[in-house]
């Protein structure tokens, strides 16, 4: 361990170069933690909100803004830290409920896609037969009225 401190082939600390909206306090590796969390809430790679480097497209410009689906990202912290701040921390519980969750994340909605709820409902079963007409009549008679 002590050999360590003489190598100096070890790395530098990353630094992190673009960050607007995690706390400027945030370490690198706090962020990092945070991207692999996004990773498994919508079921996605880094690939999926970062661009390439231009130089060596095999590689990941994390600081990069050029993916558009950052700055979507960037708008869905946000609105999830204001649905949190807003909302759901200043919910009253009852004494008898015990379950205080207060937390929204990535996965409250998206549930490891990237798209939540992105296949259409299946449409309603259709009405069995005949009854289309006295449901038309029900409310053509509360329209009129
Ligand atoms: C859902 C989209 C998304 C995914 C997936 C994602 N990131 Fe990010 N990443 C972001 C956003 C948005 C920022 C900028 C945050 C900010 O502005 O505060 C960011 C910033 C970063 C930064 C900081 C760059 C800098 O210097 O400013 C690093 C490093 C990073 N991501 C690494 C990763 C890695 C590694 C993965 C895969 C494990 C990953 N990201 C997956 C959205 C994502
Ligand atoms: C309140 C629910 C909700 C929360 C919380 C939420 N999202 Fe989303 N997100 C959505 C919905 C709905 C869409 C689809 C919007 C559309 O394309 O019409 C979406 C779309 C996205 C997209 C674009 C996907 C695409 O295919 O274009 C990204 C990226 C994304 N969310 C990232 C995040 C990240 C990262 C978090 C956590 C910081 C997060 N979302 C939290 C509901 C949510």
């Amino acid at each position: 361990m002590i050999s360590q401190s003489f190598n100096i082939q070890q790395p530098k600390p990353k630094k992190l170069t673009n960050i607007k909206v995690f706390p400027a306090t945030a370490t690198f590796d706090e962020v990092d933690h945070a991207m692999d969390q996004f990773k498994v809430d919508l079921g996605v790679k880094c690939n999926f909100c970062h661009a390439p480097e231009k130089d060596n497209p095999r590689k990941m410009d994390m600081a990069s803004d050029a993916n558009p689906v950052k700055s979507i990202a960037r708008d869905m912290i946000r609105m999830t830290n204001e649905m949190n701040q807003k909302y759901i921390a200043t919910i009253k519980h009852t004494e008898s409920d015990s379950t205080k969750i207060q937390l929204i994340t990535c996965n409250t909605c998206h549930r490891g896609v990237p798209k939540p709820f992105g296949k259409p409902l299946p449409a309603p079963p259709p009405p069995p037969p005949g009854q289309w007409q006295n449901q038309g009549s029900k409310a053509n008679g509360v329209v009129g009225k």
